[in-house]
């Protein structure tokens, strides 16, 4: 710095090194510097590359999205995925995106509760129906797409009964009608499954999940398959704020370096306490795709290689009061309404993400008031054995 810059708000010093970091380091500039108005039509108009506003775009960004687009097979003539502030954001993009008043969705009946009330509470208001069905039917689900369909909503396993969804029929018409298929991949992962090899136009994550895995972000992504769509999901999520910021998109790569071993290790730890869990007086149903009793263990064996992913569900023998027992006795695994942490956590649909529905809705999707959903981590599994084992039997001593 010159002595004509004696500030401590010139912020001038740019830090030289004929080495380089090996991690990446955090942007949190809001904005970019340019040498002059042309370096700025340079960059504006596509023949020099840069940044100009973080909300635009910026380096963590850039590398987090570029991340997930390898891993999720996104193609690369589409230019890429869009890393969000959340996985509600990428799913707001997707509908902003493509939607318009007139328009028809049909969407699976067990999406995430929120991506529910965004099609049931918000799409009505700007002229989009909804119709909602199951998507274990494959040809119940097609025969709900009508002419006015513009987009189709699925999450191949679903929340919390982890049920498969039947996609090739689905895909398969989607394909014939030249309706968009979105699949949300967060539950499957781009370790179960990549929606792009089986017809999808667009992919949805949150990224807070099970890709971040350690609770401390808040992230989403969405891709397309065609360019058009992508860079319209772009301007979407650039016009409307729902972009991400530099700490949450570095702290998500960080995450993501890990995220196969994570994976692997909570998946063998969930398909070994499913089983745990079956053999144990006081359970009386265990839900998990990867076991040969799960209603739609042939479709996972078809879709997923007989993969059943991290999360497991159970119903208890009785209803609140042996869960709230049963809570209370496993004092060392959070019950928090959220999945896909680096440790065990627990929730109880009915009382959480489930709580809008209806006793007989929930009822009909298997959700009782026994119903407890876990999302498994990467601890020693006998540890999780016996904490499960002691809860369970704290739960039948009421
Ligand atoms: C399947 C699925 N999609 C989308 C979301 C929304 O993600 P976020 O909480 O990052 O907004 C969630 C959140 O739990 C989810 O489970």
């Amino acid at each position: 710095m010159t002595e004509d810059h004696r500030s401590i708000v010139r912020r001038g010093r740019r830090p030289q090194s004929a080495s380089w970091p090996v991690v990446s380091p955090i942007s949190p500039s809001v904005v970019y510097a340019s040498p002059d108005a042309d370096a700025l039509d340079a960059q504006y108009e596509g023949r020099a590359e840069g940044y100009t506003y973080a909300r635009e775009g910026h380096p963590n960004w850039t590398i987090l999205a570029d991340k997930l687009d390898w891993m999720e097979g996104t193609p690369t003539d589409s230019g890429g995925g869009v890393v969000t502030a959340s996985g509600m954001a990428a799913v707001g993009a997707a509908f902003q995106a493509v939607l318009k008043t007139g328009d028809h969705v049909v969407a699976g009946n067990q999406l995430y509760g929120r991506t529910l009330r965004l099609l049931k509470d918000e799409m009505p208001r700007i002229g989009v129906e909804v119709t909602l069905a199951d998507p274990t039917d494959g040809a119940a689900f097609v025969a709900a797409i009508r002419l006015e369909t513009r987009l189709v909503l699925v999450e191949v396993v679903s929340n919390p009964t982890l049920r498969v969804a039947d996609m090739a029929p689905i895909a398969a018409a989607c394909n014939e009608k030249g309706v968009l298929l979105a699949v949300d991949n967060t539950f499957t992962t781009p370790r179960l499954y990549h929606p792009f090899e089986h017809g999808a136009d667009l992919v949805i994550h949150s990224v807070t999940k099970m890709l971040g895995g350690h609770s401390d972000l808040t992230l989403g992504y969405v891709a397309a398959r065609e360019r058009e769509l992508a860079r319209r999901l772009y301007e979407v999520a650039v016009t409307w704020g729902l972009t991400p910021s530099p700490f949450d998109c570095w702290l998500a790569e960080r995450g993501l370096n890990s995220f196969e071993v994570r994976f692997d290790r909570a998946q063998a730890n969930a398909a070994a306490l499913a089983d745990h869990l079956a053999g144990l007086e006081g359970v009386e149903a265990v839900l998990y795709p990867g076991r040969t009793d799960h209603p739609d263990h042939d479709r996972a064996v078809a879709l997923l290689g007989g993969q059943g992913g991290n999360m497991v569900g159970f119903r208890l023998k009785g209803g609140r009061a042996e869960v709230n027992r049963f809570v209370r006795a496993a004092e060392h695994i959070p019950f928090a309404p959220t999945l896909g942490d680096i440790a065990t956590t627990l929730s109880h649909p009915a009382s959480s993400s489930h709580r809008a529905l209806s006793p007989e809705d929930r009822a009909a999707l298997g959700i009782t008031e026994g119903f407890i959903r876990v999302s498994v981590g990467i601890e020693e599994i006998g540890l999780l054995k016996d904490e499960f084992a002691a809860a369970v039997a704290a739960s039948r001593a009421g």
